[in-house]
């Protein structure tokens, strides 16, 4: 699985999203479409960015019984997204659903990724909230390793954990990042970063970048800045 740069769209109009995408006459930058602007606008967002030569990476976290994320999973594989996910926390026998779903009948289907825990949940919320008594560290990686048990491809995770993620689960599952900044950069909301070339030199497999290239002066720029840093 090659390496590569997804530019987070976290735009709440196809208005807004195609101005940002038309700055880009030269590359087709592989695209993140979050809850907000899919809610907003619904498949038809899905299948214009497609229709422009983007890859897709759909990010709608799914989460439900294993028929309903199932099925859900179905109509998401033929609006030809080229990766989604899903919350691990539905445990084995939803994520093998998600799997079958998502399936083509050629044999083929997106990436499919799972999010461990957020990277806003924090160990204390976790441990006292949701009785969760084991360590963050010793959940996430469990989570993935249940993703991997399930057929999955990899998981989404912060920089800081990918290491250990494919310490547990083999080189070859993909992990997503987020939370990437420049060195010379604003941080904004994010506590734990890493810049696109920390995060190279981690292991990640894809980085997911936002505000720093949707923000920036030249956003055609700092995404060229990302690639050359992530993928050299
Ligand atoms: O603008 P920024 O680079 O912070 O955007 C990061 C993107 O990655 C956002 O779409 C955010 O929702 C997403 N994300 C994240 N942390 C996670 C999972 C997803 O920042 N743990």
């Amino acid at each position: 699985m090659g390496k590569d740069v997804i530019i987070a769209c976290d735009f709440s109009s196809a208005k807004d999203t195609f101005d940002f995408l038309d700055k880009f006459t030269e590359e087709k930058p592989f695209v993140k479409i979050g809850m907000e602007l899919y809610y907003a606008e619904g498949p038809s967002i899905v299948r214009e960015i497609k229709k422009r030569g983007h890859k897709i990476f759909l990010d709608l976290k799914l989460h439900d019984i294993p028929n309903t994320v199932k099925k859900a999973m179905s109509v998401l594989s033929s609006l030809d997204v080229d990766m989604t996910n899903l919350h691990a926390a539905g445990t084995v026998d939803m994520m093998k659903a998600a799997v079958d779903g998502l399936t083509k009948e050629d044999g083929t289907r997106p990436i499919l990724i799972a999010v461990t825990q957020l990277t806003s949940t924090s160990e204390e919320r976790m441990q006292n909230e949701l009785l969760i008594n084991a360590s963050i560290n010793d959940t996430i990686v469990k989570y993935a390793e249940n993703a991997k048990l399930a057929g999955l491809d990899g998981v989404v995770c912060s920089p800081l954990e990918a290491g250990m993620v494919k310490d547990a689960c083999g080189k070859q599952f993909v992990t997503v990042t987020p939370g990437v900044r420049f060195a010379d950069g604003e941080v904004g909301d994010q506590v734990r970063v890493t810049t696109p070339a920390k995060a190279k030199e981690i292991g990640s497999d894809y980085i997911v970048v936002g505000r720093p290239v949707t923000q920036a002066a030249d956003p055609v720029a700092a995404y060229r800045r990302c690639v050359e840093e992530f993928v050299g």
